[in-house]
């Protein structure tokens, strides 16, 4: 049995074979968690292609992110409705694939040349035991901090904040004007995003052990309390009451419309931005999210798509349609602009026409990776498995929403809860 509890039948999958089945008309039902907002309107430029390109298109989004598609990916497949393609990140690459229902893209990666123009960082997320099993869409960073360059100048805040102690205190600044300093939704994923933010920026060797090797030793440690000490204090002094209940993408418009000083959430913030008629420059700059070490750092999440084996030629053929699709230069420069990514092939051009944040995105990245500091999102599915990560986020949000919570007590339920899942 694999984590997932199905039976695993083969290890590396069936390849969708090149060249055409006679008489295939491909066609393709995707199912992803891109429901709302500038997120609806990206997937739909793949849709848009997918169809330009001879293939009929037709998805399934489920709203209330990552968690909801999965458990739907689940129910499908019990069902015997495995999709034909799935939005699927992370781990959950290498646990669907060990099940043995998934395609094998070896095949059309090599003639299309993957290997040579994907990003290496995305390389063993794609192909978790050596063969390629998702197509790469892009490359998100999550530690981002958006600014409102009107309620700086207006609260005397004068540089963007570098460190966790300049936050708090450009946030003193802020709120002393009766403007909201940073601007939040309290969801489980959304309280989780600043939350391993916080803690990325004030201990890298924290975030690694806590978040990527799910250690529950490190989550009790007195370096997790102290990030959760400063994660209460964002929550309760600088965020408004309203973060119960905002709809997550118009946490960006508070900074656009200048009502918010900060924003620390990941670069589709660029396509609420946008949707919203919000300019980079004027509205709104960005800026690397606070560490208090040096140099460049990188929250890495990564956009994908897995398929699923199908019987019916027609989705076959999509399948491959769609894969090529996903990884031509033409979708990762259309889509990536929209959705604020940066694209995973590394031969396209950013300087055409990308947001001059997606360019300093890129250069972080090199920066990141050069400095050893790149890691993986635990908040968006691209370190532990889904079930340690709701445990982590469930607990997390529970003491967003519990402001007389303790650090201390905070700390020791999520590495309760980590433990269990272990
Ligand atoms: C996904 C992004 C999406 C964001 C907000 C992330 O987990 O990877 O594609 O834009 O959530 O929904």
């Amino acid at each position: 049995m694999t984590k997932l509890g199905f039976t695993a039948v083969a290890a590396t999958g069936i390849s969708l074979a090149l060249g055409s089945a006679a008489n295939a008309e491909p066609k393709t039902l995707m199912l992803h968690q891109w429901a709302t907002g500038s997120d609806a309107a990206s997937i739909a430029i793949l849709g848009e292609m997918f169809e330009e390109a001879g293939g009929s298109w037709e998805q399934t989004a489920i709203s209330g992110h990552t968690a909801n598609t999965l458990a739907k990916l689940r129910s499908d497949v019990i069902g015997g409705n495995a999709p034909a393609a799935v939005q699927l990140k992370g781990p959950e690459i290498a646990e669907w694939n060990a099940t043995g229902m998934t395609s094998n893209l070896d095949e059309l990666a090599a003639s299309e040349g993957w290997d040579e123009v994907v990003a290496p960082e995305l390389l063993p997320v794609m192909k978790p035991a050596g063969s390629w099993v998702a197509a790469p869409m892009n490359i998100h960073r999550i530690n981002w901090l958006w600014a409102s360059p009107s309620v700086m100048e207006e609260a005397g805040v004068e540089k963007l904040p570098e460190t966790w102690a300049e936050l708090n205190a450009a946030c003193d600044k802020v709120v002393a004007i009766g403007k909201i300093c940073l601007s939040h939704s309290s969801a489980d994923w959304t309280d989780s995003t600043l939350f391993e933010v916080v803690v990325y920026g004030m201990d890298l060797d924290l975030y690694r052990s806590a978040f990527v090797e799910g250690d529950p030793d490190a989550i009790r440690s007195d370096g997790m309390i102290a990030a959760l000490e400063q994660f209460q204090k964002m929550t309760s002094e600088y965020m408004d009451p309203g973060i119960f209940g905002r709809d997550w993408d118009n946490m960006p418009v508070q900074v656009g419309n200048g009502d918010a000083a900060f924003y620390i959430m990941g670069d589709w913030t660029i396509g609420n931005f946008a949707a919203s008629g919000f300019e980079q420059g004027s509205d709104y700059i960005c800026a690397q999210a606070p560490t208090d070490w040096d140099g460049a750092g990188f929250i890495l999440n990564s956009d994908s798509v897995v398929f699923f084996q199908q019987n019916d030629p027609d989705y076959q053929e999509g399948q491959k349609l769609l894969a090529s699709t996903i990884l031509s230069p033409e979708f990762q420069t259309v889509f990536n602009k929209s959705k604020g990514s940066i694209p995973a092939r590394l031969d396209v051009d950013l300087s055409s026409g990308f947001n001059p944040c997606q360019e300093l995105a890129q250069a972080e990245l090199k920066g990141s990776i050069e400095e050893g500091t790149l890691v993986r999102s635990m908040a968006h599915n691209m370190t532990v498995p889904q079930a340690v990560r709701g445990a982590i986020m469930d607990n997390v949000t529970e003491f967003v929403a519990t402001p007389e919570m303790a650090p201390e007590e905070a700390a020791n339920r999520i590495a309760d809860a980590v433990e269990a899942e272990m």
